[in-house]
């Protein structure tokens, strides 16, 4: 069977997208005039139960997947979380479970998670400022909320890393508090540069702030030395300093420095089917194979197939001038 694509990358991490439900509505993600009570969920049947994502991970193991992230729309939307974590946690193989968050539901589920074998989260957290965070996440939820997600998750003993989205003329003044405040908590925060995933986030190029400008702006406060050992297939470019360990700044560049070489990346969608890059414009319907009962090996067979004819490299061709194309939302397909 196949292991690597066409660009000769293995397949290593899958993205488990839970539901396509979120309780924000950032602007970068889903938009509320777009994401308000008129659009379109995926109905509940239409969603993988946790025995046939258990079984869909398991082939994925065996195919060489050592990752496995918990991803939405809200990952904490979906109830019983800490059970699927369970499963997947099971799984021999299986180096790192972690999960991506938007921290709201995180102080009362850390315990949980911690306890059912999730090793740590990643909690997206724009701004420090109540005022600003409650306008980038659309429903004026506060900041302190997530940081409350933030405390219990290291309380419950779970790595934690800190994504903060950067925003042109948004959240420029809360880059250097975020940093201050993952240095007192001596974890890692990641800068996103804004990206147009999917179709109704309005992007525009004008607004990206590249990462070299929040890195020169954090330099000027933090002396950030570059960290040599990237992971093969990692999303970001990583600072630290000397005799902190734990505390990292990492940038995550996709639009000013794409990272598609070495992407080993593969998104499950809540209604079970397969993406192979965050920008693709069709998936591939795994979930009727196995609603129709094909046996583990079937299943591999056809990821394996599908894995060996990949030639994604969106963020690239965007670099090179290629014209807008229809994308699925990034809160369907997986963050
Ligand atoms: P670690 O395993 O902790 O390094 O996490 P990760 O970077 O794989 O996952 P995380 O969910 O923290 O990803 C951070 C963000 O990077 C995502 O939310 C996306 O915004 C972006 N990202 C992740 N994977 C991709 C990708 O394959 N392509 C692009 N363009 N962006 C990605
Ligand atoms: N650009 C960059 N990052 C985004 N995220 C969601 N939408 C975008 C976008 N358009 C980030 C979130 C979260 C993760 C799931 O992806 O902030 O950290
Ligand atoms: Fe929800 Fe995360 Fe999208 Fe914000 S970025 S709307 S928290 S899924
Ligand atoms: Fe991978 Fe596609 Fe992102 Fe490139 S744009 S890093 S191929 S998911």
């Amino acid at each position: 069977m196949s292991s690597t694509d066409t660009l000769q990358r293995p397949l290593r991490d899958l993205r488990i997208s839970v539901t396509d439900r979120c309780n924000f509505r950032c602007r970068y993600c889903m938009p509320a005039e777009i994401f308000d009570k008129n659009y379109s969920f995926l109905p509940r049947e239409e969603i993988l139960r946790f025995g046939e994502i258990e079984t869909l991970a398991r082939s994925f193991v065996s195919l060489g997947v050592r990752k496995l992230r918990l991803t939405g729309g809200e990952p904490l939307m979906r109830r019983d979380l800490d059970v699927l974590v369970g499963k997947l946690a099971a799984i021999e193989g299986v180096d790192d479970i972690a999960m991506t968050t938007n921290g709201s539901l995180l102080a009362r589920n850390a315990q949980k998670l911690a306890d059912a074998g999730l090793h740590r989260v990643t909690v997206s957290l724009d701004s420090l400022d109540n005022a600003i965070f409650g306008k980038m996440n659309g429903v004026g939820a506060k900041a302190d909320r997530v940081i409350e997600g933030i405390d219990a998750a290291l309380a419950a003993g779970l790595g934690v890393k800190l994504n903060a989205v950067v925003q042109k003329g948004i959240n420029e003044s809360e880059l250097l508090p975020l940093a201050q405040f993952a240095y007192e908590r001596n974890i890692s925060i990641r800068y996103i540069e804004f990206m147009d995933t999917g179709n109704t986030n309005g992007w525009k190029h004008e607004e990206v702030v590249p990462s070299q400008k929040v890195l020169e702006l954090l330099q000027e406060s933090f002396p950030l030395v570059s960290v040599a050992d990237a992971a093969i297939g990692e999303t970001a470019r990583r600072y630290h300093i000397e005799g902190r360990a734990g505390f990292e700044v990492g940038f995550i560049s996709s639009v000013t420095k794409p990272f598609c070489r070495d992407c080993n990346r593969i998104r499950l969608s809540a209604d079970g089917h397969l993406y192979t890059c965050l920008f693709a414009q069709s998936g591939y319907d795994i979930k009727s194979s196995l609603r129709e009962g094909e046996t583990p090996e079937q299943l591999m067979s056809r990821i394996s197939s599908l894995w060996g004819v990949r030639d994604d490299r969106y963020s690239e061709l965007r670099s090179e001038g290629m014209a807008p194309v229809a994308k699925k939302e990034m809160s369907y397909l997986g963050g």
